[in-house]
């Protein structure tokens, strides 16, 4: 690489870091139905959307999210997808850093849309984390807390054959369980069974948070309906790249209820232009703790917000 070229891709790579903004650490509580008391107080620590690519995460970043990770000594770590942004080959890398991963019970992983991009990205991705014994889960059910329990990874929601019955049949009814799934949009389909707490990321938050609104995109969506036709063209062609991202920006980032289904959507850790506003690099930190009994599907779930520097 020339001068030149290394003080470009320096530059850039400041620039990145300084948009990303400072990690913060979110915790939930989610209370979950015929969760065992010996599962109460159980903790996951989620980490999402790392686009380690040499831009879009700073190292520095991702050794804090590492460590914010490690210091809650969670029960066990899930990695909700968007490893790497184009070429798979940073997953090496990746892998490297992501073995410091401390818990109790494991770290296990889905793919993202990034993570699908070539051919070899599916299993060149599977294999570098598998070799750091991060598992990623494909359509699978696993019991990794014991048989009450049941922890559900699918494959992308823009995959060819995305296709949740055949993996949510497997689960007795009465079976609480957790769903990994990279686009929250994936909520929709998965109202039909029961879904305690569905975990996602994929929007990065929508990156640009207006305080007390939410994501401009959501905004630039409803102003464009007041437009002129030609101008509404105008606006629709400058944002149609936030249009494909996800069909429910109100979905951008946090707790929801979807129906009776609980889902929770991480901010990710990496950053596209123009940056974050609002809207800081998270690390999830969750604790599942019993519901009661005569609080029916619609109980109440609690955030509270701690930040880490
Ligand atoms: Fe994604």
């Amino acid at each position: 690489m020339g001068l030149l070229a290394r003080f470009h891709y320096t530059g850039f790579r400041n620039m990145y870091s300084l948009l990303g903004g400072s990690l913060r650490v979110e915790r939930l509580t989610v209370p979950i139905r015929n969760l065992p008391p010996a599962l109460a107080g159980l903790q996951i620590a989620q980490l999402s959307d790392l686009h380690f690519d040499g831009l879009r995460l700073s190292e520095r970043l991702l050794h804090q999210a590492i460590a914010a990770t490690n210091a809650a000594k969670p029960d066990l770590v899930v990695l909700t997808g968007d490893y790497v942004t184009d070429e798979p080959d940073p997953i090496y890398g990746l892998a490297d850093h992501l073995r410091s991963l401390q818990s109790r019970l494991g770290t296990y992983a889905i793919l993202g849309n990034h993570d699908l991009l070539y051919a070899r990205s599916q299993p060149m991705i599977t294999k570098a984390l598998g070799d750091v014994d991060i598992r990623v889960l494909w359509d699978e059910v696993i019991y990794p807390f014991g048989e009450d329990l049941a922890l559900v990874g699918l494959r992308d929601y823009w995959s060819p054959r995305f296709n949740p019955a055949p993996v949510m049949q497997q689960i007795p009814a009465e079976m609480p369980r957790i769903v990994l799934s990279h686009n929250p949009d994936s909520a929709k389909s998965l109202q039909r069974w029961r879904v305690d707490l569905q975990l996602s990321g994929h929007t990065h938050g929508g990156q640009v948070i207006i305080p007390g609104v939410g994501p401009i995109v959501m905004e630039m969506k409803k102003l464009r309906q007041q437009l002129s036709k030609p101008m509404q063209r105008w606006v629709k062609h400058l944002t149609q790249g936030c249009d494909k991202v996800v069909q429910h920006w109100e979905w951008a980032h946090g707790l929801h209820q979807v129906q009776d289904n609980w889902l929770y959507v991480n901010r990710g850790l990496g950053t596209y232009l123009p940056g974050r506003l609002f809207c800081p690099p998270e690390v999830t930190l969750i604790t599942l703790v019993r519901c009661h009994p005569y609080s029916g599907n619609r109980y109440q779930a609690e955030v509270a917000v701690s930040i880490s520097r």
